[in-house]
């Protein structure tokens, strides 16, 4: 489906999904964008959990990752009074429909739980407004990794590219031995994704924090925001020619069978493998993208908790606790590629990944390199991370030519949009 399609598949679902009067009390409505193999995957372990405890549900998916789609329906049904129990949302979405007034208080749920503690301080900044509660944070993931074939990376005698030059070589290797080096989902929400971790390697954490986190128009329009958007270039090159407009899971499965060396991508793409009954270390291989090592740019799915009628809180209630328990905590992240949201879950479960995951984010956290990722909603409110998404975009697809075109128009798209 076209984006265009997606948009209005997700109207069309909007207008369609009205909760009747005498809905089930006792029953879950999410919206979502997980629709692919290994996101459908992780959301059934949800599903079953809820259903155990006698709680139904009712699945609103809305196709298109990153989930600019599912928030276009999701906008529709709160303007038509028809909002779901509960959504999945980026960080400062959650933090918007707050400040609307749409948000219900899961705050006692939260205290006996023990949110408080358990949950990051990162996270919080986005699941708890003016001291309340708003949403349950069900993972982190984090944008800057490589996702490698093991079988192509054997064939070309490959090893872990340590910087972008590295990164490049390897490239050249693949390009060489007939393999298509880069696989590229061509939609605007994966290139500015893929430009989080472009701009970390090129920059610095410290460069990252103060372009994309403080809005620094110096560093916005600096030589170094310039050789970022030279380095994107130079990725795109590797691409093959069928790139635009696929879907993410998709470049995924090039990696999977084979077809190409990498994808860069968040750790979604690791449900994807799992899904596919594939293991780190044999099949595939799981890098942090060179020159990011050591920082972690994170985007964490929040379910954001609507206000619902006291007749529907029970099903809410029984939501948010499920999502935040320690064994859900671990089964739901272990399929989904993701690390959990709370600090004190056992890596036991994990594959080598979600351990390096577990153990990257402890780190992060520590020495300050835990940065919000600006394509994921965990940088900037959306219209600044939609017009970052909109230059990315265009310089990738060669609506803007040059990388010094491209830093005026960053600042100028910025601007606009504050
Ligand atoms: C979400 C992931 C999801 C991915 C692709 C991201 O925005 O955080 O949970 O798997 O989009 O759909």
């Amino acid at each position: 489906m076209t984006t265009t399609m997606k948009l209005f598949a997700g109207a069309l679902l909007a207008s369609a999904f009205a909760m009747p009067a005498h809905a089930q009390v006792k029953e879950v409505q999410m919206l979502h964008w997980w629709t692919s193999g290994g996101e459908a995957a992780a959301l059934n372990v949800l599903k079953a959990d809820l259903a155990k405890q006698g709680f139904g549900w009712k699945d609103v998916p809305v196709a298109g990752g990153g989930g600019s789609a599912a928030m276009t329906a999701l906008k529709a049904m709160v303007a038509a009074g028809n909002h779901p129990t509960s959504s999945q949302m980026l960080g400062y979405t959650v933090l918007d429909y707050a400040a609307a007034g749409k948000m219900g208080d899961l705050t006692a749920t939260a205290k006996a739980e023990g949110w408080d503690e358990a949950v990051p301080k990162a996270l919080q900044k986005f699941s708890v407004h003016n001291g309340k509660w708003v949403a349950a944070p069900v993972n982190v993931h984090s944008v800057n990794w490589l996702w490698i074939s093991k079988s192509v990376m054997d064939k070309i005698g490959g090893t872990e590219p340590k910087t972008f030059d590295d990164l490049i070589a390897l490239l050249d290797k693949a390009k060489a031995a007939g393999v298509t080096p880069l696989a590229q989902g061509g939609q605007p929400w994966q290139e500015a994704t893929m430009f989080d971790s472009v701009v970390l390697s090129t920059g610095g954490t410290d460069f990252y924090k103060k372009a994309f986190l403080d809005l620094d128009e110096a560093s916005l329009k600096s030589a170094t925001m310039k050789k970022a958007f030279d380095n994107l270039a130079k990725l795109r090159s590797y691409t093959d020619a069928n790139y635009a407009g696929r879907d993410w899971n998709l470049a995924t499965a090039m990696v999977i069978k084979g077809d190409a060396l990498v994808q860069v991508m968040g750790d979604w793409a690791k449900g994807e493998f799992v899904a596919a009954k594939k293991t780190p270390g044999t099949d595939f291989l799981c890098f942090r993208f060179p020159g990011t090592q050591g920082t972690v740019a994170y985007n964490s799915d929040m379910f954001g908790m609507f206000k619902v009628p006291a007749d529907r809180q029970e099903a809410q209630v029984a939501l948010a606790k499920a999502t935040l328990s320690k064994s859900f905590q671990s089964a739901f992240n272990v399929v989904k590629g993701s690390v959990p949201a709370r600090t004190d879950v056992p890596d036991t479960d994990f594959d080598a990944c979600g351990k390096k995951g577990i153990a990257d984010l402890k780190d992060a956290n520590a020495k300050g390199t835990l940065v919000g990722s600006i394509a994921q909603g965990y940088g900037q409110p959306p219209a600044i991370a939609a017009a970052y998404t909109d230059v990315v975009t265009k310089f990738f697809h060669g609506q803007i030519a040059t990388s010094d075109a491209a830093v005026t128009e960053l600042v100028k798209a910025i601007n606009a949009a504050k």
